[in-house]
């Protein structure tokens, strides 16, 4: 497995495997890698000759930035993961590799950006947008897999990649999950026992919505206050949103809608969980 540190050497290596008619699949991440992203590394290798990764903790997306310093970065257990799943080459380029002295050019997501995540996290998407247009650039791949657990993340990646002609297919992949529903995540680790286990209680929220609207209901007002309803009785659990919108505009969803995101956003402690199902597929 090869390991670059550098954008120029990425390049390198990937224009060789693409003239010599290699496909790249790409999955970006910013390590402590779990089975979830070992799902999209297996997702990308069926997809591809060649699998690259990327572990960068990235600090533009940070809006906190204690979150950032206490972000995991256990990178001999990352590589030793990478390895065990087959990955062809892994990305880990150092901060001054990526964001150089001079650096000042970033990339401006839409609307899209505005809403849920973006509503409550100022200037996170233009970090995600900036840097993965800059690991795009230096990995170049055909292919590049995202996990729906950042089902906003995914639906601005779509659009800037097809706005700004990037020519890389982007792949969704279903949310991976712990046998209590838990989504998987870097941040879980963190949570302590009592945390983790009250934890459930998110998916378990979104799955009472998603009975009640498979039987029927189409009050998403409802909808939203009987998912709400389950976390706020969980005593270590502190909502910070739950919002139900259109899955492409990510507008508030019309009367009568057939289709529909329930997201969330979910503190235990200093921990920040997000989580969302889509409704009517
Ligand atoms: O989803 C993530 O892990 C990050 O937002 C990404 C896409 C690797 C960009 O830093």
């Amino acid at each position: 497995m090869f390991v670059f540190d550098q954008p120029s050497a990425m390049q390198q290596w990937s224009d060789t495997q693409r003239r010599a008619g290699h496909i790249v699949a790409f999955v970006p991440t910013m390590g402590a890698l779990h089975d979830g992203h070992l799902a999209l590394v297996a997702d990308a290798r069926r997809r591809a000759d060649l699998v690259v990764v990327s572990i960068f903790v990235n600090p533009l997306q940070f809006d906190v930035r204690d979150d950032f310093a206490r972000y995991p970065r256990p990178i001999d257990d990352d590589l030793h993961a990478c390895r065990g799943a087959g990955v062809d080459a892994v990305y880990a380029p150092t901060a001054d590799a990526m964001y150089p002295a001079g650096f000042q050019t970033h990339v401006q997501p839409g609307p899209l950006a505005d809403v849920l995540e973006g509503a409550h996290r100022p200037g996170h998407f233009e970090g995600v947008t900036t840097v993965v247009t800059k690991l795009f650039g230096a990995v170049r791949p055909h292919v590049a897999v995202f996990g729906q657990k950042d089902f906003q993340q995914l639906a601005i990646i779509r659009r800037m990649t097809c706005d700004l002609d990037l020519g890389v297919e982007i792949i969704a992949h279903p949310t991976v999950r712990e046998s209590d529903g838990l989504a998987m995540s870097s941040r879980n680790r963190r949570l302590l026992p009592a945390q983790r286990e009250a934890a459930g209680c998110v998916s378990q929220a979104l799955d009472l919505a998603v009975h009640r609207f498979n039987a029927g209901d189409r009050d998403a007002a409802a909808l939203v206050q009987l998912a709400n309803s389950h976390i706020d009785a969980e005593p270590l659990a502190r909502r910070e949103y739950m919002a139900m919108v259109d899955p492409d505009t990510l507008a508030p969803v019309e009367p009568a809608f057939e289709r529909a995101l329930l997201a969330t956003a979910v503190w235990f402690d200093e921990v920040r969980l997000i989580d969302n199902v889509v409704l009517g597929i």
